[in-house]
């Protein structure tokens, strides 16, 4: 059955060359005598042209050669005065399957990225997500590369769990106990004891800490797989299952935990730019079109310029009180203010705040470390000064936050006691607090969203365009 694919006929194949392809089809246009077949089977960026001379076939089998129908092409390859410089001359034309133009949505037009979201079990078949999706397959190997060539151990954590590692109660439960009427204590409460876990569990909100299990034994590692938050955020950055990278490293501290962020990151826009060119260009006109269309007053830096432009520079590094100060004297615009206000020390940066500081202000990406205690979570290292902690985040252009990570609280008296301050369950959590116990030591790390890396790399604007089946609030149609 294998044929051969596009890529590989445009990699080595010599005029004169018989071969079998196989694909579907994106467009077909001609005249009485002949007919020009854009044909894509997914393995690149590029259709291959097939010329079917008409004498040669039937009329029936011609009239099933539509937008979207699957073909088995034999032929031989034929020099080409297209861009291509070859072209694939049929002998013989197999329809796999056919398919109705009438019905089939995907037409050999430009569709609205809104109507490829409602039709996103067949926007695969366009030329965008096909050019998105092989790039989000590049970016998770040269993860997997990046960590495997420096010494990094790919562990994995559970998707299902008893502990809530962010604190922030944005969990879905995951139960066995009949929804509408469960098994309930004395006291009126649910009883878990009854469920299949015997315990009250939930879909993972972060991996990291099994994760500082793991490197608290290993030294580095990290796990890559799909994390869960039931936030009701209806924003073009959020999702609610979304996949994230959490290295942990054992002997790393604040700074390390910076610059493992900051060449990491690195090395993945320069594995794209490396092997996704095609991809990558075909984004940056599609990008450039869409600006022209929108008349965006300030035209962003091209795609490709962009990308390169981060890799070549170092990021900024400030503190949070460096942002607080910039931010609290700055005017983001002639007319408006902020919409949050920033006045106070120890508030929160929105995204408006951080998007002015990478985009206006410094015009790169941005890492701001020692945030506030209040606002971050409670395994954060606490600082000297008594009112930070060695928090750090990096953000970059159009995206915002991309990474979120930190020193560890490895000392257990410190530990317990912000356990206490932010009413987290000692007694449940003492499998955590036994790396504390038990031969401590310094240890940091961070995590990575996944698609916020993706939306930077494809200059994609809405993270719903660079997963497969997105999950939103009130989503989950496929
Ligand atoms: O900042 P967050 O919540 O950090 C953690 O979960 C830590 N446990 C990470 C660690 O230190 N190991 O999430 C990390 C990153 C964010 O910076 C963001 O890029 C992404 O995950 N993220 C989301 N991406 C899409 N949709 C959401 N709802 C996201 N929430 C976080
Ligand atoms: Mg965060």
């Amino acid at each position: 059955m294998r044929g051969i694919t596009i890529k590989e006929i445009l990699a080595k194949s010599k005029v004169d060359e018989e071969v079998t392809l196989r694909g579907w089809v994106r467009t077909r246009r001609g005249n009485k005598h002949l007919s020009f077949i854009a044909l894509n089977d997914g393995s690149t960026f590029q259709n291959l042209q097939v010329v079917a001379d008409h004498p040669k076939f039937e009329e029936d089998l011609l009239k099933q050669i539509t937008s979207g129908a699957s073909l088995e092409v034999e032929g031989k390859i034929v020099a080409s005065s297209g861009t291509q410089n070859i072209e694939l001359q049929a002998d013989k034309i197999t329809v796999l399957g056919t398919c109705d133009p009438d019905e089939y949505p995907i037409q050999p037009k430009k569709h609205s990225l809104e109507f490829l979201r409602e039709n996103a079990h067949l926007r695969f078949r366009t030329a965008t997500f096909g050019a998105v999706f092989r790039i989000r397959h590049a970016v998770s190997y040269a993860i997997h590369n990046y960590f495997n060539k420096n010494g990094f151990y790919y562990f994995h954590s559970p998707i299902i769990t008893a502990s809530d590692a962010e604190g922030a109660g944005e969990m879905f439960r995951v139960t066995t106990l009949d929804a509408e009427n469960p098994p309930r204590t004395e006291d009126g409460k649910i009883d878990y004891s009854e469920d299949f876990f015997g315990k009250e569990t939930n879909l993972t909100v972060s991996g990291q800490l099994e994760g500082e299990l793991a490197a608290t034994a290993l030294g580095k590692i990290y796990t890559f797989g799909p994390t869960f938050r039931a936030e009701n955020s209806n924003t073009t950055r959020h999702l609610a299952e979304f996949w994230m990278i959490e290295p942990e490293m054992a002997f790393y501290d604040l700074q390390d935990d910076m610059e493992l962020a900051e060449d990491f990151t690195k090395s993945i826009i320069n594995y794209v730019l490396d092997n996704c060119m095609e991809d990558l260009e075909f984004l940056s006109k599609r990008l450039q079109e869409e600006e022209k269309v929108m008349k965006q007053e300030d035209q962003s830096m091209e795609l490709i310029e962009k990308l390169r432009f981060v890799v070549e520079n170092d990021f900024e590094k400030i503190s949070y009180t460096e942002a607080f100060n910039i931010l609290r004297n700055s005017k983001p615009n002639k007319k408006k203010r902020f919409q949050y206000p920033i006045d106070e020390w120890g508030v929160d940066l929105q995204s408006e705040h951080e998007r002015y500081l990478v985009e206006k202000k410094f015009q790169k990406p941005v890492i701001i470390y020692d945030y506030p205690k209040d606002i971050k979570a409670f395994y954060m290292r606490q600082n000297d000064d008594g009112k930070t902690v060695a928090a750090m985040d990096v953000l970059f252009p159009q995206i915002g936050e991309v990474i979120g990570g930190s020193q560890r609280e490895e000392r257990l008296d410190k530990l317990e006691q912000r356990m206490d301050e932010m009413n987290i369950p000692k007694e449940e959590m003492s499998w955590y607090l036994d790396t504390r116990r038990f031969g401590t030591v310094v240890h940091s790390g961070f995590g990575l969203g996944f698609e916020r890396m993706v939306l930077f790399v494809t200059g994609m604007g809405n993270i719903r365009d660079v997963i497969p089946f997105p999950r939103t609030p009130k989503n989950a149609r496929f």
